[in-house]
């Protein structure tokens, strides 16, 4: 069992899904990001990000958004029941956001959510800037995350974290939060485990009586803990 799991999405834009973000991104103006930070991230929080009524927006949410929320481990992993409105960050030479738990309770009036899964989605490559690891305190000390470009990763939101200064280049992002059915990390994570089995069995075993059982279980667990 792996408390406060981390979950990696490699690859989760393609190649041409990525260029074409990237050449949004390009021709973008970007604003501070301190515009859209609660109280507390504000005094840590040094970046820049696309204005919420950004045109490119509805494109780049095509692009990124729906590609994250139609991918199987995505959807295993953070058993979505509402999924935030991104953001698009950039970082340059010297830009950071120190350490932070992000907002519980986010999303404009009438559409408000609980953060239960932070998600960052790396929008280029590593070898384009220097620093910006994302580090994420866990049970188990500091890991530093710094994905190719196209990936995920998925945490809980409970978790403390921050975006170490970029020293050179440009760091690019897409942050989003969802919301999940399971409203506890460890319920999340059981179930996660107990359906990789799952899969296994239906793959390998689709009439084996064990199959049944192990499938009636996960899909009974989530019932007996699913919020809406
Ligand atoms: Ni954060």
């Amino acid at each position: 069992m792996y408390i406060n799991m981390l979950i990696e999405i490699p690859a989760l834009l393609s190649t041409k899904k990525l260029s074409e973000v990237q050449q949004i991104l390009a021709q973008a103006s970007f604003v501070d990001g301190k515009l859209s930070a609660g109280m507390a991230a504000k005094r840590v929080k040094n970046n820049t990000e696309l204005p919420q009524d950004a045109q490119q927006l509805e494109r780049l949410n095509g692009l990124v958004m729906s590609t994250l929320v139609q991918h199987p481990l995505f959807q295993n992993a953070a058993l979505p029941h509402r999924i935030a409105a991104p953001f698009y960050a950039k970082y340059e030479q010297g830009q950071t956001y120190g350490e932070h738990i992000d907002d519980p309770v986010m999303g404009p009036a009438g559409q408000r959510y609980r953060s239960d899964i932070s998600c960052t989605v790396f929008l280029n490559t590593p070898e384009d800037y220097q620093g910006g690891e994302l580090q994420i305190k866990t049970q188990y000390g500091s890991q530093a995350i710094k994905l190719g470009a196209g990936s995920a990763i998925l945490y809980p939101s409970t978790s403390l974290h921050q975006v170490s200064p970029v020293t050179a280049g440009t760091r690019l992002v897409a942050v989003t939060w969802v919301q999940s059915m399971i409203r506890q990390a460890e319920r999340r994570e059981l179930l996660f485990e107990l359906n990789q089995a799952r899969e296994v069995l239906m793959r390998e075993q689709p009439d084996a009586e064990v199959t049944h059982q192990v499938d009636h279980s996960y899909v009974n667990l989530i019932r007996m803990w699913a919020e809406m």
